[in-house]
C-alpha cells in the first residue's frame, strides 16, 4: 500500500474546477512527466464550456462537464451525488480541487473521506473565499500567498498541507498579484500532491507532518 491505496494500479486522480485550469494543467503535465506517480483519470467542470475542459482535451484526457444543479454556491443533492458516483466509477484515489468554486458537503466528503485537496490563492487562514488575492490587495497586508490544505466541511478551514509566500509589490494590481500567485500554485500544488500521493505525508489533528519514506 502507498498513500493508503492499492499498490497494483496507478494512484489515480479526479480534477474538479470551475475556470481557465492553469492548475489542473499543471498537475496533467507533472503526472504525465512522473513528478507526480499518479494519473489523472477524469477531469470535471461545473461550468460548460471552462477552459479546463480545453485543458483536458489538448492532453487527450476525459473531461466533461456536469451540470452542478440550482444553487450558485454548492452542488444541489442530485448533482452531489452524480459527481460522487461519477468519481467513484473512474476509481479515483484522490479528488483534486482546482478552481472549483463551490462549497462540497457532507455526503461528498465522506465518500472521499480525507481524500479531497484544494488550492487556495492566499496564506490560510487569512483570506478565505472568493478573490482572495483581491483581499489580501485591499487589506495592505505586504505578503499574501498560497496554501494546498485538506478540504473539511467549512471554507477553506481543513489542515494546511503546504504554504508559499508572495510578496505584494507596490504597483500590484489585483490581476497582477493573481498572475504570480498563480506562478506559485503551478509550483506548490504539483510539490504536494506528489508528496500525498506517495505516502510522505500523514495528518494528526490540524497537523499535517511530512516524511520522507
Ligand atoms: C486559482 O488561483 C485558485 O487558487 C483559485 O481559482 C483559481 C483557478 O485558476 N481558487 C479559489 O479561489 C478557490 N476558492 P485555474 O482555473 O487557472 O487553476
Amino acid at each position: 500500500m502507498k498513500g493508503g491505496v492499492n499498490c497494483d494500479r496507478k494512484v489515480r486522480l479526479g480534477i474538479i474546477g470551475s475556470g481557465k485550469g492553469s492548475n489542473c494543467a499543471a498537475i496533467a503535465d507533472a503526472c504525465a512527466s512522473g513528478v507526480i506517480p499518479a494519473e489523472v483519470s477524469i477531469i470535471i467542470s461545473d461550468v460548460e464550456g471552462a477552459g479546463i475542459l480545453d485543458r483536458a482535451r489538448e492532453r487527450e484526457l476525459l473531461g466533461i462537464f456536469l451540470p452542478p444543479g440550482k444553487f450558485r454556491t454548492k452542488l444541489d443533492d442530485d448533482a452531489e451525488r452524480l459527481y460522487i458516483k461519477i468519481l467513484q466509477d473512474a476509481q479515483v484515489d484522490w479528488v483534486v480541487l482546482a478552481g472549483f468554486m463551490r462549497i462540497l458537503k457532507g455526503e461528498f466528503l465522506r465518500a472521499f473521506a480525507q481524500r479531497v485537496v484544494n488550492i487556495h490563492p492566499a496564506l490560510l487562514p487569512s483570506f478565505p473565499g472568493l478573490e482572495a488575492w483581491k483581499q489580501a490587495l485591499d487589506y495592505g497586508v505586504k505578503h499574501t500567498g498560497v496554501t494546498v490544505h485538506f478540504v473539511d466541511q467549512g471554507i477553506d478551514t481543513g489542515p494546511i498541507i503546504a504554504q508559499e509566500t508572495v510578496p505584494i509589490l507596490p504597483n500590484d494590481t489585483a490581476a497582477s498579484l493573481h498572475v504570480r500567485i498563480q506562478e506559485a500554485e503551478r509550483r506548490i500544488y504539483p510539490a504536494a500532491l506528489a508528496a500525498l500521493v506517495r505516502g510522505e505525508i500523514t495528518v494528526q489533528g490540524r497537523q499535517t507532518i511530512w516524511r520522507k519514506e
